[in-house]
């Protein structure tokens, strides 16, 4: 049983194949945290200590006694009100407009099966997971507020999840300032935070510190998670690396404006947290009403960041990613995005169909400009009906043709946008963000549609009803492209709730079109990666990565997404060179190589490339087949650091063993350097493995020791793809299928 409640000490302890995780009840009431860590029997609670704090108050519940405060004491669940002083996750105000609250134990329950949470994303449970749930009542009974601590244990995946439901049970009004899912305390250590920081075009880019007195506070403000600051924090020991020291995670699930702090105290504890955005939120709970603060997954992993981040993968693809798509092949496809933007005709949309069938790739994805009059950025978003003039036909028509060619078809759509310039904002100006009397803030010329409201999510849902049921559309890119800076809805009482309620209402109606059509593909996108988070993968089983599809700069973005989420997840594809963003020209070997780390497909007009290149585009799309099973469910290693190191590995090795794919890309050369050397990991002790291209064969153990030499990385930018398979002689090689 992965949560065992002991009465004697009274803790409740939870339990994974490799940690612990344990709080207590004390004599006073208050939910006090233990421990989190390598896994451990018997009771934590000798970290407790108590010393007269002459700076830090005493609850009324320590009848006098100085030594208690719970400024510095551990806790599961810090709130406002109390005399802990750090940073707080949940702050209320009474009907009077007074702060604070004071919550105390009341129950606790287990029961079987991992919780799920109403309206909002949620790793799950399947059979023989063992999973539970450990539900916690806090009670302030003064002003009649329930705060319900849920926490779902996945033991196999060395995952604990947590969420928080916050309850009005009493009789007057209350107003929820600030609401965080799920803190982790540390009674003391030397700690390096990781967050993962960028810009649009720049995503996710790690930034490793120290963790010093005060608190570093990362977030979005944007009404998405954002280019900015990804919702995933690892703190980690100081000497830790990818193989070594222990080190824990934090990542929300969920995609709206979010807040992480870390702080360190007086004393040198540390407290990390992480839930909703503070800001333009102030949530009113009249009796009877309650919130649910977003799941937050918890991780940790005393052997370094790379087994961390295999944890992170194993949850994400497997039990937050849904539906037909999560464990299947994903087409290889080609998007029409930066080979035409929005200057197309339907003839070139076939042409390239035609092309793409001739290159063996699965899928064409009519991206922005195939509606309305939408010829520029500026206007149209909203009016879903198709150019039939631009497309020469109407759209089932452009889709018989395409798919006439053995070519799936795939489509854009930005619906959660609408601009000004268009007949659906003409006709429902209400529809949109914006505060009255007030110019509103446009992004990319275009406002955000209120989703918060049931009529306008439901309109939305008919849209793209009809637009899917216009043909045989397998595919769906659900971009979105701007921030929300407007905060204000027609349909609320209280604009306080407003961020929220968008996110409620953009889940359920991304819920109700899977539920419509279960077998669509749908990757997520916001300019890129501005919305790459768990949240969106719940219903989304790919997202695109970067707008960014420069190989080199990808190395980076994909090296700090591989932190936290799987390649399954991460949309990629090979661009034209020079590179549309930053005008780089690299191989086009290269390209294929940092692509197939993800999803893989082509951005680029066909036509334009030699018959030469057009051959190399054949054989890329004939080898990802071979290799996508690995990069989607392989486990995954770091070999090197993009920012760092002069050439960058990374590997994927099957469950099993059996096969590894060991790719690099030379970042820096200089003249006359030594033989370069990259250092696989993962593979199976004791065996011999034999690369497929050339029939070389490696002893696992000094090939994990020594490494390989990599003759064919000497220029800028040369890459090496190295698919190895285990044998145990050559007689186990079978010519065509392993070889
Ligand atoms: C932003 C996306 O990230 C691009 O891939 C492309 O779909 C454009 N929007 C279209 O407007």
């Amino acid at each position: 049983m992965p949560i065992l409640y002991d009465e004697k000490s009274n803790t409740l302890t939870i339990v994974t194949d490799h940690t612990s995780y344990q709080m207590q009840v004390d004599a006073k009431g208050y939910l006090l945290h233990l421990y989190y860590g390598t896994r451990s029997a018997g009771c934590m609670d000798y970290l407790l200590t108590y010393a007269d704090r002459g700076g830090s108050a005493n609850p009324p519940a320590a009848l006098g006694d100085r030594t208690y405060s719970l400024d510095a004491l551990p806790q599961e669940f810090p709130f406002q009100g109390a005399g802990d002083c750090r940073s707080p996750l949940l702050r209320v105000r009474d009907a009077s407009g007074a702060f604070g609250c004071d919550l105390r134990f009341s129950s606790f329950r287990i029961r079987d099966g991992k919780y799920s949470l109403p309206g909002l994303p949620a790793a799950y449970d399947e059979e023989g997971d063992d999973a539970q749930t450990l539900s916690v009542i806090l009670q302030d009974p003064r002003l009649g507020l329930e705060v319900e601590l849920l926490y779902g244990v996945l033991p196999r995946l060395d995952v604990i999840c947590r969420s928080a439901i916050v309850r009005n049970e009493g009789k007057g009004a209350l107003l929820v300032d600030k609401l965080e899912s799920a803190c982790l305390d540390f009674v003391h250590g030397e700690l390096d935070l990781i967050c993962f920081c960028g810009r649009h075009a720049m995503e996710r880019i790690p930034s490793r510190q120290r963790v010093e007195p005060g608190s570093r506070l990362i977030g979005s403000r944007r009404g998405i998670s954002s280019h900015q600051y990804n919702p995933l924090l690892v703190l980690a020991d100081r000497m830790a690396d990818e193989r070594v020291g222990r080190c824990w995670s934090l990542q929300l699930v969920y995609s709206g404006a979010f807040r992480a702090e870390v702080e360190r105290d007086q004393y040198d504890q540390i407290r990390a947290q992480m839930g909703l955005g503070e800001e333009a939120f102030s949530y009113p709970l009249d009796p009877g009403e309650s919130i649910v603060a977003p799941e937050v997954i918890m991780s940790f992993s005393a052997e370094g960041l790379a087994r961390l981040s295999q944890q992170l993968h194993e949850v994400i693809r497997t039990r937050v990613c849904r539906g037909y798509w999560r464990d299947r092949e994903r087409p290889v496809l080609l998007n029409s995005w930066e080979a035409f933007y929005m200057d197309f005709t339907g003839e070139d949309i076939v042409g390239m169909a035609r092309q793409a069938a001739d290159l063996g790739i699965d899928l064409l994805v009519l991206d922005d400009g195939w509606f309305s009059d939408r010829n520029d950025d500026t206007k149209a978003l909203g009016d879903w009906w198709v150019n039939e003039e631009k497309l020469g036909c109407d759209l089932g028509e452009l889709i018989r043709r395409v798919n006439g060619l053995g070519v799936s078809f795939g489509i854009w759509m930005e619906p959660e946008m609408v601009s000004e310039k268009s007949e659906l904002f003409r006709a429902h100006p209400d529809w949109a963000l914006a505060i009255p009397g007030k110019h509103p803030v446009l992004g990319r010329d275009q406002l955000v549609l209120d989703l918060s409201r049931t009529e306008v999510v439901d309109a939305l849902f008919e849209q793209i009803c009809s637009l899917l049921d216009q043909g045989n559309i397998e595919y769906l890119k659900w971009d979105y492209n701007r921030s929300i800076i407007d905060v204000y809805s027609h349909g609320v009482r209280d604009q306080g709730a407003v961020l929220y309620r968008y996110m409620l209402g953009l889940y359920g109606l991304l819920e109700r079109v899977i539920a419509r059509y279960p077998t669509l593909l749908i990757e997520g996108c916001a300019g890129g990666g501005g919305r790459f988070d768990a949240g969106m993968l719940y219903y989304t089983p790919q997202i695109w990565c970067s707008d960014n599809t420069d190989a080199v700069d990808r190395l980076t973005i994909q090296y700090g997404s591989s932190f936290g989420y799987p390649s399954s997840a991460v949309g990629a594809h090979v661009s034209a060179c020079p590179n549309h963003m930053n005008g780089r020209v690299t191989p086009l070997a290269t390209r294929a190589c940092v692509a197939m780390a993800g999803t893989f497909g082509y951005e680029l007009d066909p036509k334009r490339l030699s018959k030469k290149e057009l051959d190399t585009i054949r054989g890329q799309v004939q080898d990802f087949r071979k290799l996508s099973h690995l990069v989607r469910e392989g486990r995954y290693w770091r070999l090197g650091d993009p920012q760092r190191d002069a050439v960058v590995g990374w590997e994927y090795v099957s469950a099993d063993g059996d096969e590894a794919l060991v790719c690099a890309v030379v970042l820096r050369v200089e003249a006359n350097e030594g033989m370069r050397y990259l250092v696989p990991c993962g593979l199976t002790p004791g065996a011999t493995y034999v690369e497929r291209a050339s029939g070389r064969y490696y002893p696992a153990d000094a090939l994990m020791d020594m490494g390989m030499p990599l003759p064919g990385a000497r220029s800028l930018y040369d890459s090496v793809q190295v698919h190895l398979l285990r044998c145990d002689g050559v007689a186990d090689i079978k010519e065509g299928t392993r070889r």
